[in-house]
């Protein structure tokens, strides 16, 4: 009799062991297609300027658009993510120093990572927030290459993006922004500049920059990753309705909220959002009561 459950229950996890191999074969295959598929796509001519005030411009929106959370804050690279069971992400040596970008990297090249999302040689860039940054005006844009292209060489030569199971199954269920190309409407035209005011149209603007973890109705979510908080919705229906217009920048100032939490900034990016003007505060305030 023991000898007959013990069998059964060997063969059952047997059967359950094949099962999930097959089903975690499937997702990594997936997940790799779509990480192998090369797009077409005209990336729009940029003219760049690279006077001093459209550098300083571009210094800012570094800091403010997040690229130096993930870039470093030299743009020389970082690790971003280590993680046992999604693996490692490397934000990429952005200078020309040793490790970062090819040489003839070109103007062309900026735009189409930058726009739609894509590596030169046609393939998705990975976790790379693109889908954020395809919103951004010609101006804004344009300003954050001019700086990125005239920064120092910083040599700092970083490994390889190394994925690991868990990454390829929340890619392959849709629960990790990995495959960003696939997240872009590329056909849309870049607009080509924005008037910084408190207007709800500003703040709509400037929340491209929340929509990847609150989602583009700004109602949050699923937390954005494992090991992560769930997101919150910041419009009139969460804690932000509650709030006045100072509680809200100090906030985003401080990562202090009224409610005596201490936000993490590893978990929300409140130090990018410490550097934004009073104006684009209060623009993001007036357009998150809007909703
Ligand atoms: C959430 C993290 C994150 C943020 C924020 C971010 N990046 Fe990236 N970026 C990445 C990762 C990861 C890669 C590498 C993608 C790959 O190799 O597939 C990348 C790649 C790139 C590349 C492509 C390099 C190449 O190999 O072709 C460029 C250009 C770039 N980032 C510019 C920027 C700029 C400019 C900003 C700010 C406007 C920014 N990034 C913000 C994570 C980020
Ligand atoms: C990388 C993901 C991420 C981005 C980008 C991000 N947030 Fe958050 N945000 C979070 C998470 C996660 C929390 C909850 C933190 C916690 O629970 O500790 C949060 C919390 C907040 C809160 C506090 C809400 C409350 O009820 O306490 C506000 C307000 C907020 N975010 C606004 C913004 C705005 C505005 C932007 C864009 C300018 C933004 N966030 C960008 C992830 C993000």
């Amino acid at each position: 009799m023991l000898i007959r459950i013990l069998k059964g229950t060997g063969i059952a996890l047997l059967s359950l062991g094949v099962l999930i191999a097959g089903v975690y074969g499937y997702m990594y295959h997936q997940v790799q297609s779509r990480m192998n598929e090369k797009y077409v796509v005209q990336a729009p001519v940029l003219n760049i300027r690279y006077d001093s005030a459209q550098l300083a411009y571009g210094e800012r929106l570094a800091i403010v658009k997040g690229c130096r959370d993930c870039h470093g804050d030299d743009m020389g690279g970082k690790v971003f993510v280590d993680d046992p069971g999604l693996g490692l992400l490397i934000g990429k040596n952005l200078t020309k120093g040793k490790g970062g970008l090819p040489k003839d990297y070109s103007t062309e090249d900026w735009v189409l990572a930058l726009k739609h999302g894509i590596r030169r040689d046609g393939k998705t860039l990975l976790f790379m927030p693109s889908y954020e940054f395809t919103h951004l005006s010609e101006e804004d844009m344009s300003a954050i290459i001019a700086y990125a292209q005239s920064l120092k060489p910083v040599d700092r030569e970083l490994p390889d993006h190394n994925l690991k199971p868990l990454s390829y199954i929340l890619a392959s269920l849709d629960k990790l922004p990995l495959i960003v190309a696939e997240k872009i409407e590329h056909s849309t035209e870049l607009i080509k500049q924005v008037k910084s005011e408190v207007s709800v149209d500003f703040g709509k603007y400037l929340s491209n920059s929340c929509t990847g973890c609150h989602r583009p109705n700004m109602k949050g979510g699923d937390p954005i990753a494992p090991g992560f908080p769930v997101v919150p919705d910041v419009t009139t229906s969460g804690n932000v309705g509650k709030w006045t217009e100072d509680q809200f920048v100090t906030v985003l100032r401080t990562g202090k909220t009224p409610e005596g939490k201490e936000i993490d900034p590893k978990n929300m990016p409140w130090p990018m959002t410490a550097a934004y003007t009073d104006t684009e505060l209060k623009a993001l305030y007036a357009y998150l009561k809007s909703i």
